[in-house]
């Protein structure tokens, strides 16, 4: 085991790799080799990429995709995804495609309301607590002019603070729960100042208040941070059409697909083990685009499962309807994203993901991400009920086994051919690479 170290952060790039190569790798210089691989020859673009991150000693790349034809509110987007899986992209660009020939996507925001949380225990009498917040409440939200100044002239700010009562749940336990509007950025680090300074202004005004007893200026603040549940962060999207100009899939028929796809999103709503796929299955293709757009997936992430079982049971997002010969699918989650600020503004690829997208709101970006969720449901669905997954996926995975047992080029080539009514796995493919016709 090697000994602990103190002061790896501030040691040379080549010193932590030296390091790492002698602590864990038997000082095999493939380590080296491949790191500095995956570096980037243009020293400037290196040196901004290891801006982003304490210890940066390479690069981790991943496929930079795009999905053309996405009709979103009759507007026609290319969409950049960010994604290791294989049959992603593909499976959204076929979703993509059938639903632009039947109008596209309708999207909505519903609102776009933050939350930030001072969390607090008070042991005093309620009322005069009450009484004390509706008192200092503007000199709170004054105490952060200077932070909320440029956001104000943009239209945001802070909204609202509210006193939450928590304790019936937990002893003594209070919350200031502070509404932001964040305009076109994420907002985290915004939110997260004027938290900081309002805990600062509450605490003063406290000591210095002439209406709380002794005992109950004992407020203990114990932290002030934003929420990453944003319930009122939300937006909507659905694609609907006439029964019969679903026409018929993998051969079944418009009312037999749909019967069948309509149970399947039903399941999901009763039974926890299929909502979670269900759910990955969206969110394989928002976290793609988030990630894209430079955006924090796992803030998303964990906004979209809480409000999954936001009922108490965990269910799946998205709603299935076939009334008066309509077929409608939709799906309304909480998107909290930002399209200035953070790596945004720095990051030349995200940069243009922004660009590619015709620089859009956050507001429009939300509806983007969540339409982009919404085809990528349809048509893992669509697969489920109709050939399985299996047949589309390992068609797309059968050039990462290939690569994985060596093929060449040529097999690479022949393979496609080869395989087209053919099972692939990593066994069929060794099998494959060991026919001399194909070498
Ligand atoms: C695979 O990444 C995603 C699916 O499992 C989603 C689903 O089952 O709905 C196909």
């Amino acid at each position: 085991m090697p000994e602990k170290i103190i002061g790896f952060s501030k040691l040379s790039r080549e010193d932590k790799i030296a390091w790492i190569s002698s602590n864990f790798l038997n000082d095999s210089s493939e380590f080296k080799n491949i790191l500095n691989k995956y570096l980037n020859t243009d020293t400037e673009v290196q040196t901004l990429h290891n801006s982003f991150s304490e210890n940066s000693i390479s690069n981790f790349y991943l496929p930079y995709s795009v999905s053309p034809n996405f009709l979103i509110n009759n507007n026609n987007y290319c969409i950049p995804l960010v994604s290791e899986e294989s049959s992603v992209v593909a499976a959204l660009s076929n979703s993509s495609k059938f639903w632009f020939e039947r109008g596209g996507f309708k999207s909505k925001i519903i609102n776009k309301i933050k939350t930030g949380q001072i969390h607090f225990k008070y042991k005093g009498r309620k009322e005069s607590l009450i009484k004390f917040i509706d008192d200092i409440k503007l000199d709170l939200i004054k105490s952060t002019d200077l932070i909320t100044k440029n956001m104000r002239v943009r239209g945001g700010g802070i909204e609202e603070i509210k006193l939450i009562d928590k304790s019936n749940d937990l002893d003594f336990y209070f919350q200031l729960s502070v509404d932001f509007n964040t305009v076109d950025s994420m907002g985290a680090n915004f939110i997260n100042s004027c938290l900081e300074q309002i805990s600062i202004t509450f605490e003063r005004l406290i000591n210095e208040s002439d209406y709380l007893n002794e005992s109950e200026k004992k407020i203990k603040i114990i932290m002030s941070i934003l929420s990453n549940y944003t319930p009122e962060c939300l937006v909507e999207a659905s694609v609907e059409c006439d029964l019969d100009k679903l026409g018929t899939i993998s051969g079944l028929s418009p009312h037999e697909f749909s019967s069948k796809f309509k149970d399947a999103f039903d399941i999901a709503q009763i039974d926890t083990g299929r909502a979670v796929t269900h759910n990955k299955g969206i969110m394989n293709g928002i976290d793609a685009i988030i990630i894209s757009t430079g955006n924090d997936f796992r803030a998303v992430e964990a906004a979209v499962h809480a409000f999954a079982s936001s009922d108490g049971n965990y269910k799946g997002l998205s709603q299935c309807s076939i009334i008066d010969n309509k077929f409608k699918i939709s799906l309304k989650i909480p998107i909290s994203v930002g399209t200035v600020g953070g790596i945004t503004d720095l990051h030349p690829m995200v940069k243009l993901s922004h660009k590619i997208l015709g620089n859009p709101s956050s507001s429009d970006l939300m509806k983007i991400i969540c339409s982009v969720g919404l085809a990528q449901n349809f048509s893992a669905v669509k697969s489920l009920v109709t050939l399985g997954i299996q047949k589309g996926h390992m068609k797309m995975h059968l050039i990462n086994l290939l690569m994985k047992n060596n093929a060449s080029k040529i097999q690479i080539e022949n393979a496609k051919e080869y395989f087209k009514n053919k099972k692939i796995n990593n066994q069929s493919v060794i099998e494959f690479l060991n026919l001399k016709d194909f070498k």
